[in-house]
């Protein structure tokens, strides 16, 4: 092979590839979301395989430096708007608490949590984690969900238990993006299709994830039964 050949093929492999592995800095950009002036530490992920950017962010209670918080309050940018999103709160798919989001026919954002031990669809988590939502919104290409999660930086099924001990100063994080949502249904009931996207990043958690106001943010969080349904 030429030397032209062999750089255009390494560039066409490259190319393929780097979409997949951005490289997130641990460090979060903090970012305060214009609707609720709640500020978090985001991490924008880059399109990959159709589907994305993929930004989540993450407002902790006061004194999760020192105590592990065990609740957060968490921003989820997905697109496109009609696919879906989530993150894994423990670096992995498997063994670890998954939150899923998406846009409804209804133009309605739509939470789940989720569990499984297995790289098949997962399950309805079974922990006492609860989901409540603050405010979504949907646009053209993308939308967007502020919501607070109780009980979900701990988690325990079928005898599997984790964390994500927010006084290490690091979290493992992973995503996974898929541009076709899942049919009409309630968001327990939702059969997400794979992702098309994931990966898997640490995010450092510091004094811009941190906030006094954390109390009156989480309070705006409405009560939402049956997941939505
Ligand atoms: C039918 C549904 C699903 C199947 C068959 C599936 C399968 C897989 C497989 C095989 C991998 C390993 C990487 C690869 O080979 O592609 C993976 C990774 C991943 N999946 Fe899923 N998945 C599904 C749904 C979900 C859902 C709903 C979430 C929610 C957050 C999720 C989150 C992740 C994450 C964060 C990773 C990257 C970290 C890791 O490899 O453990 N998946 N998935």
């Amino acid at each position: 092979m030429s030397f032209t050949k062999f750089s255009l093929a390494l560039c066409a492999i490259l190319s393929t590839l780097l979409p997949l592995t951005t490289a997130q800095a641990p460090e979060g950009k903090p970012y305060t979301d214009p609707k609720t002036n709640i500020t978090f530490s985001t991490w924008e992920i880059g399109e990959s395989s159709g589907s994305g950017p993929f930004t989540f962010g993450l407002a902790l209670p006061p004194n999760a430096l020192k105590t592990d918080a065990t609740e957060f309050i968490g921003y989820m940018k997905c697109a496109p708007s009609n696919g879906w999103c989530g993150v894994s709160l423990g670096g992995s798919m498997t063994n670890a608490l998954l939150v899923v989001a998406y846009a409804d026919q209804k133009q309605n954002v739509k939470r789940s949590l989720r569990f499984t031990s297995k790289y098949t669809l997962p399950g309805v988590y079974e922990g006492n984690a609860t989901i409540s939502p603050i405010a979504s919104e949907v646009e053209k290409d993308s939308f967007t969900t502020v919501f607070r999660c109780e009980e979900c930086l701990r988690w325990a099924q079928n005898g599997t238990e984790g964390s994500a001990a927010t006084s290490s100063g690091n979290l493992d994080l992973a995503f996974a993006v898929e541009a076709e949502g899942p049919d009409q249904g309630c968001p327990d009931e939702a059969k997400f299709r794979k992702h098309s996207g994931q990966g898997t990043w640490v995010g450092f958690v510091d004094n811009s994830t941190v906030s006094e106001s954390y109390e009156s943010w989480a309070g705006k969080a409405e009560t939402v039964r049956g997941g939505g349904c």
